[in-house]
């Protein structure tokens, strides 16, 4: 085994042979700026805006719209990158490809690996949020399911260890036994993922015109939720901004930075997209920018209807109508949540197979994997495996896990995107100049040399006047501290080596904010959260090597 064999590129014209650069793909080249921007909006407004947002409300307050603007330039300089990738790699596919051809396969299988979390894992916290308003939609019609099949064991256990009084207290003390166990699932989200498994399976083009159906229906219940909600604002409920300190808002990091998760499975359709070097990054960025804006005013209203510490709840946007007393609000916001959550496992549950499908053809996963259905004309070995991978934990986990997982999982692979740019190579004047007459979008060259050491210098200076005893409590390695701060402490060293490279290296400021902004997000995550996205790594290296490593279609020794 060859050290620099971890880096093998894949090359272009073997993507051009499987049909990824598009023009030999034998899909119809139909997508215009316009169905991909309403593709993106699919995959981002689901759990994030209907759920987690209530938990972010409640433990930043009002000042959790910062967290949303911090997100949302994150992903804007990500968005970028990927931007940047789609038009300068002339392929179709997910960060996955464009990491194949640029900086070889390690890097490849490492992006594919994280972005199993952002397409699976994050469509068990979809199937979890689904659940609550399918049961809150049934409820309004009379129909009332026993709560031992509206939870996941882990939420009903814990209730039951902390007797804490509610739904998971009763579902443990009402669940049947089978052989001296509970029986204690979440009906809704088991059914929902074997629904869209099935649809899926059976074929992409329904699926594709249903998910597009499902945008307007959620962008306009939204668009009333905020309207109706805007007469119920009492400007009191927004002091104190920052109820828990900037500690609190940071807390809601996994919450608000999934709300914007999806923006780049816009990028898995450049083999349907008419012209998709400069059509995929405009819906991209137009997607997140739509997105972006109807967040924080979604913030501003929830945070300005009620007190923050009512919003804690997984189904924010009934409670405020239900507080309220809005009962007709009630039932139509049920129903768009649910609307909207299915339309986002749908983008979701179709984009996995696509990618391990991709991942196969390149021998880096077992054949099965790339085969397609002679009937339905769809993955559907791979089909099958996501739904399996997608519904058995939902029998033994809890939302606030796969959450925290799904988002440090991409941040990951953001991270990975974002240092690509950077790694890029330069191009001639002569190429620069055929993707400007071709209309291809070129992320700006700003060169960082003293943009970026002032503007860290900057932050520095602010943080010390605003948050005075920030460095003191990072820089304290006391035993009981030490790990807490570690990401924290990690984060400076990344950011004094990025200051030196741009410095040398004149690095374009675009991909080098994207890296850093989202490495700062990573800091917010919890300790626990690092170690269970470690021992992942970890298993994902040992399947890399074990298997795609020696099976890969570049292998040279075959
Ligand atoms: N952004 C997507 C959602 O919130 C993942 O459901």
């Amino acid at each position: 085994m060859s050290f620099l064999q971890l880096f093998r590129k894949k090359p272009l014209t073997k993507i051009v042979q499987q049909g990824g650069d598009g023009e030999h793909s034998g899909l119809n080249k139909v997508l215009t700026v316009k169905d991909l921007t309403f593709f993106g909006i699919a995959a981002i407004i689901g759990g994030g805006t209907f759920s987690a947002i209530g938990n972010a409300c409640f433990t930043g307050g009002p000042g959790v719209i910062l967290l949303y603007i911090m997100c949302a330039v994150a992903c804007g300089f990500t968005a970028m990158c990927y931007a940047e990738f789609a038009s300068r790699v002339p392929v179709s596919g997910s960060a996955y490809t464009y990491a194949y051809v640029s900086f070889g396969e390690l890097f490849a299988w490492i992006i594919g690996w994280a972005l199993l979390m952002e397409y699976s894992i994050g469509n068990i916290y979809i199937a979890f949020s689904w659940s609550g308003y399918f049961t809150n939609l049934l409820e309004t019609f009379g129909i009332h399911l026993p709560e031992w099949l509206t939870i996941n064991y882990k939420s009903a256990h814990a209730a039951f260890m902390d007797n804490k009084v509610g739904e998971g207290l009763t579902a443990w003390q009402n669940a049947p036994e089978l052989a001296g166990l509970k029986i204690i699932f979440d009906l809704p989200a088991v059914a929902i993922n074997v629904l869209i498994t099935y649809l899926i399976y059976r074929g992409t083009k329904e699926s594709k015109n249903l998910s597009n159906a499902m945008v307007y229906v959620k962008l306009a219940i939204i668009l009333l939720v905020i309207i109706v909600g805007a007469f119920y604002i009492d400007i009191d409920n927004w002091t104190p901004f920052m109820p828990n300190g900037f500690g609190g808002v940071m807390a809601g990091v996994s919450a608000v930075f999934f709300a914007y998760i999806g923006f780049d499975a816009v990028s898995t359709l450049a083999e349907e997209s008419k012209n998709p070097q400069r059509d995929l990054p405009r819906g991209m960025i137009y997607s997140l920018a739509i997105c972006t804006l109807v967040y924080i005013v979604l913030a501003l209203v929830l945070t300005g209807m009620v007190k923050y510490d009512l919003l804690g709840v997984s189904d924010p946007l009934a409670e405020i109508f239900a507080l309220k007393g809005v009962k007709w609000m009630l039932f139509i916001v049920s129903i768009a949540a649910v609307v909207a959550m299915t339309s986002v496992m749908l983008v979701f549950q179709m984009g996995q197979p696509r990618i391990w499908m991709t991942m196969s053809r390149d021998g880096l996963m077992p054949k099965k994997f790339s085969e397609i259905h002679p009937k339905h004309k769809t993955p559907g070995f791979a089909t099958i495996v996501t739904g399996i991978v997608v519904g058995l934990p939902i029998f033994f986990t809890d939302e606030n896990f796969v959450l925290d997982f799904t988002s440090i999982g991409t941040l990951f692979a953001f991270v990975l995107v974002c240092g690509g740019v950077l790694m890029l190579s330069p191009q001639s004047e002569e190429e620069l100049k055929d993707r400007a007459t071709r209309g291809k979008f070129r992320i700006p060259y700003i060169n960082s040399k003293w943009i970026f050491p002032a503007l860290v210098l900057l932050a520095i200076v602010l943080v010390n006047y605003y948050v005075p005893e920030f460095f003191a409590e990072t820089f304290n390695l006391s035993e009981a501290t030490f790990a807490t701060n570690l990401p924290m402490l990690a984060f400076f060293v990344l950011t004094l080596i990025m200051v030196v490279l741009a410095f040398v290296k004149n690095l374009s400021l675009i991909p080098l904010l994207g890296l850093i902004s989202c490495c700062y997000l990573l800091t917010g995550m919890a300790v626990s959260n690092w170690k269970w996205f470690g021992i992942w790594l970890i298993i994902g290296l040992v399947i890399y090597f074990a298997y795609g490593f020696r099976k890969s279609k570049l292998n040279v020794a075959k």
